[in-house]
């Protein structure tokens, strides 16, 4: 794997596509004096990008997403692998799913379930949803060991921005759109080159923390208070990327039905909804009131910001909780842009965490590079002030007083 140390530069190989990957030298750069026995969070572990980093610089981690798929990622890019047994299993699961008749299958959250079969019909060719049952029979009895990885092999095939295993593309962009009628991919073949590939980027580096992944919410963390030593993530911009919609085609593969993965869908940070009939406007007011121009916004998109207001006050207040008193948060912050109204997720992020007793120490603009931008470009003719803005993101350092 390439990886070098020295914080610029710091690579690293992933193992999935993920539509936004955060760089790791904000992770590396985070760590600076912290002793190798701290324990580090990432509430919202995304691929698993600052889980892998302090893996490889030997820190101790804890990962929580409330994305099936990112688990699986993060766990699967921080486990250690032998690479000749995980390949010899890798021919013992061919050989199984091979063995397999189309009669001697039930995978329950598709065959009892008229939604999830018709998305599969949709999104599939018969050849490929012949062989992808077979492989998703097999490899969902796996749960522990190497489990992740297995999945994520499968989910590669998926997961692509041209060709793969579907009758979409874009699919790695979380803009699927059904491109074919018709499909000659090898669901098998490509799924041993997949697990092949794991293995070479995997086998090469050693990684000496521990690391835990585990599905959950950020915004009720099921961590001890004080806990962590050290914070570091990056929470989902406004209206920037529905994460779920990509991954849905691969998600029905690995146990999940549609309804299922459209409830994960609907609270996720960032997704456009109102605020539950609950919740405490007042606090999404307070915390927004920097924001100029968002009255201006129609209705539905008001109570789209005051969502995301109050999604990343309740991300703050659990992050204040669980870190250990005088230790750091690095939350990475991009701003968005709603029908031309500037959002600083920044200033958003700021009041919050002022409100628990974290105080914004350092906060530094990177640019964002091209092939990392993922937010939806302010439209033609708008201010070039606004879109220079939206190329960048903030590093928050933040202190727990
Ligand atoms: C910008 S990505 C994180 C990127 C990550 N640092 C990386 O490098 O891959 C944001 C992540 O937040 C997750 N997320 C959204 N709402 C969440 C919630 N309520 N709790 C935990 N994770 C959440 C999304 O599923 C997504 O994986």
């Amino acid at each position: 794997m390439e990886t070098s140390q020295t914080g610029s530069n710091i690579k690293l190989k992933p193992i999935h596509p993920f539509a936004a990957r955060m760089a790791p030298e904000i992770a590396f750069e985070a760590l600076e004096g912290l002793p190798k026995e701290s324990i580090i969070l990432d509430p919202m572990t995304g691929s698993g990008t600052v889980l892998r980093t302090i893996s490889e610089l030997g820190y101790n981690g804890i990962g929580f997403d409330i994305d099936p798929l990112s688990v699986l990622m993060a766990k699967a890019w921080t486990i250690p692998i032998n690479e000749k047994f995980f390949l010899q299993k890798t021919d013992q699961i061919l050989i199984k799913a091979n063995r397999l008749t189309e009669t001697s299958i039930h995978l329950p959250w598709i065959d009892d379930d008229n939604n999830t079969k018709d998305f599969i019909r949709f999104w599939f060719g018969p050849k490929q949803i012949t062989d992808l049952r077979k492989l998703s029979c097999i490899v969902n009895q796996y749960k522990y060991g190497y489990a992740s990885l297995y999945k994520i092999a499968l989910s590669r095939l998926i997961i692509t921005k041209t060709r793969g295993a579907s009758l979409a593309a874009d699919v790695s962009h979380s803009r699927p759109h059904r491109v074919r009628e018709t499909n000659d991919f090898d669901v098998f073949k490509e799924y041993e080159k997949s697990c092949r590939k794991i293995s070479r980027i995997l086998n090469d580096n050693s990684r000496e923390g521990t690391i835990k992944v585990k599905k959950g919410d950020a915004r009720k963390l099921r961590l001890k208070s004080s806990s962590v030593d050290c914070i570091i993530t990056s929470p989902p911009y406004l209206n920037a990327l529905d994460y779920m919609r990509g991954h849905k085609l691969s998600l029905v593969w690995l146990g999940h039905s549609i309804g299922e993965l459209s409830s994960i869908r609907s609270t996720s940070v960032g997704s456009e909804k109102a605020p539950e009939a609950s919740s405490n406007i007042s606090i999404a007011k307070e915390i927004t009131k920097n924001i100029t121009g968002i009255t201006e916004l129609p209705p539905k998109k008001i109570n789209m910001v005051y969502r995301y207001a109050l999604d990343i006050h309740n991300i703050l207040k659990e992050s204040a909780r669980v870190l250990k008193p005088e230790c750091k948060a690095t939350f990475v912050v991009g701003n968005s842009c709603l029908q031309g109204i500037y959002i600083e997720n920044t200033s958003i992020v700021k009041e919050a965490a002022g409100r628990f007793g974290l105080k914004l120490v350092k906060s530094e603009e990177r640019e964002i590079p091209e092939n990392k931008r993922y937010l939806p470009p302010p439209n033609a003719g708008e201010q070039s002030v606004l879109s220079k803005r939206m190329r960048t993101e903030a590093v928050m350092t933040f202190v727990k007083q």
